[in-house]
């Protein structure tokens, strides 16, 4: 028996609940999105789109196809702390971008704010390399914390249960999923 069903509904013992977000629906949510934010930087020049890896791969590449105007493309991944180990408030970057980011808008893209922890820890790393502007877009928001930099782009508020799917992942499984669902 292989441990994933074809529609990767199932993966073990481990059941997806239900859908919470149909690829539908986050299609034209990111439509939304891409519209508002090519709207948003229609003066500006340069401008550097940068997903937050891994959990952002999917959202990001139908994000970009959304936005209608000029702009590059880059990643970075962050190390990420387990729950409970307090950080001497460094975030280490495991891929740094090779864009430069001085004097341009740059749009950090992440799959879900949480605590805000992630973002909370990238932001001050990137303006410290004196972005003309800096932006946050999150496909999902969770309400557990506040952060220093709020998502100027929220695609849903998300509830507060664990999700996986177009991108999110369990211990590195479902991100492939086209919708979003609850485990
Ligand atoms: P934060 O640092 O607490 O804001 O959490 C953000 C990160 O935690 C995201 O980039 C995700 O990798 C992960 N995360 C938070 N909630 C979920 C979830 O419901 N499903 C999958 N990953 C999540
Ligand atoms: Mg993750």
């Amino acid at each position: 028996m292989p441990t994933t069903s074809e529609t990767g509904r199932k993966l073990g013992d481990r059941e997806l609940s239900r859908v919470v977000f149909s690829a539908d629906r986050i299609a034209e949510r990111v439509g939304e999105m891409g519209r508002s934010i090519t709207s948003f930087y229609r003066h500006d020049d340069d401008l550097l789109v940068l997903g937050l890896l891994k959990g952002s791969f999917i959202f990001l590449a139908d994000l970009v196809r959304a936005i209608d105007r000029p702009l590059q493309v880059d990643f970075l991944v962050a190390s990420s702390y387990g729950s409970g180990t307090e950080s001497s408030g460094e975030v280490e970057l495991l891929y740094d971008p090779e864009a430069s980011l001085d004097g341009r808008p740059v749009l950090l893209v992440e799959d879900i704010v949480d605590s805000g922890t992630t973002v909370d820890r990238v932001v001050p790393v990137l303006e410290e390399r004196s972005p003309a502007s800096l932006e946050v877009c999150a496909l999902l928001r969770k309400h557990a914390g506040a952060t220093v930099k709020e998502p100027r782009w929220v695609g849903f508020d998300a509830p507060d249960r664990f999700l996986v799917g177009y991108g999110l992942d369990y211990s590195e499984n479902f991100r492939h999923l086209s919708y979003i669902a609850s485990l």
